[in-house]
């Protein structure tokens, strides 16, 4: 039997909840995001959340929220899927990246100090397969501090903050194969009354609370999120602590098959940080591609997860970005892999993947 890569929990309750707003004809700008705003805003600890219509759509709004212009820079990670760089693109900024740290594969605290010139006007860490960035020490520059936190809702800080209740804008993401899924989504927390306010008013065309419908006092775009999307997000959160708890037991199951083997796996959780799980990325030590060749003979998913985004050819040719600059990123994003990873796997399901994860090694 082929395994899936990833798989949503879905079930009555969200069908219900889909249903109810079909039903009631208020199919956008109604009653349920403020709905789903509060009760994401409660669950993580955060003062304030606004919906939109994905994480990236929510990296753009919080680069704004923070004063991010043309000719700034921006320091961040390049191990990190592409939307967050891409984000700082969209304001005419430049993406300073910084090399990562080898165990918790975040931005190195160190690198990302290096990196700060006099035009540096944010720094974006990205909390990569949902293990907590090192953000009280990017805390310590008095820089402004946007967070993707995209791959890890339900991960804790070391000091009990759950990511993204830190209040600094923190994004998240709601694309089916997330922690929590809209079908596609995305969530900006904040901690202040004013960002809410103008990311509010930015994600829906500029538009102020108390304006007609066709008057806008500032420029903005279309990022909002549906009621029906922001229904079925407020069923996920309901099963949310369980879903979480079902990919924290399937990692345990992963790193218990493949235990004492070759394969690098993701870092256990330290110090009082908690990984929220996102993915299972491993490291092979060599032959990556292979390997994912001969997974896929036995039926078996897998991707080459992540690629560096310095060296995609998009950042080569604009940037003028070569091998060699961020060394320990280059290494791991050539030697990961993720594996099929989602809530309801089986542990025979994840014997399978590993056995065949060894027997291609
Ligand atoms: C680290 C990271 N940042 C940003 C995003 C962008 O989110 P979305 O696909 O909802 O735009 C993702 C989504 O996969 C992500 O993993």
């Amino acid at each position: 039997m082929t395994i899936p890569m990833a798989q949503p929990v879905l079930g009555e309750a969200e069908e219900q909840a889909v249903l109810e707003v079909l039903r009631s004809g208020r199919l956008s700008l109604g009653p349920r995001v403020p709905e789903f705003e509060r009760a994401f805003a409660e669950w993580l600890g955060a003062r304030h959340a606004s919906a939109v219509s994905s994480g990236t759509a929510a990296l753009h709004l919080a680069l704004r929220a923070v004063g991010v212009s043309e000719g700034d820079e921006v320091v961040t990670s390049p191990f990190s899927f592409v939307a967050s760089a891409n984000a700082i693109l969209y304001e005419r900024a430049t993406p300073v990246f910084a090399d990562i740290d080898p165990v918790t594969l975040n931005l190195d605290p160190d690198a990302a100090a290096a990196a700060i010139t006099g035009r540096t006007r944010a720094l974006l860490p990205v909390h990569i397969f949902g293990y907590p960035a090192d953000v009280p020490a990017l805390e310590a520059h008095g820089l402004p501090i946007v967070e993707d936190a995209c791959e890890a809702l339900g991960a804790v800080h070391a000091d009990g903050v759950k990511v993204g209740a830190r209040g600094h804008p923190a994004t998240f993401a709601f694309y089916a194969n997330k922690q929590l899924t809209t079908g596609e989504g995305g969530m900006l927390t904040l901690g202040s009354a004013e960002h809410k306010e103008r990311v509010d008013s930015e994600r829906n065309q500029g538009r102020a609370p108390d304006m007609d419908w066709l008057d806008h006092d500032r420029l903005g775009f279309n990022y909002r999120l549906t009621d029906l999307a922001c229904a079925l997000g407020l069923a996920q959160l309901e099963r949310l602590d369980e879903m979480l708890a079902d990919r924290a037991k399937v990692a345990g199951w992963y790193r218990e098959a493949l235990a004492g083997s070759e394969v690098g796996l993701p870092c256990p959780d330290a110090d009082g940080n908690v990984r929220g799980w996102f993915v299972f990325v491993v490291q092979v030590p060599r032959e990556r591609d292979r390997v994912i060749g001969a997974l896929r003979d036995r039926g078996v998913p897998s991707k080459p997860y992540l690629p560096a985004i310095h060296l995609m050819s998009f950042y080569r040719e604009r940037f003028g970005h070569r091998e060699g600059e961020f060394p320990v990123c280059e290494d791991v994003a050539a030697r990961s892999i993720a594996l099929p990873f989602f809530p309801r796997m089986t542990e025979g399901q994840v014997a399978q993947v590993a056995e065949a994860l060894l027997t291609a090694l």
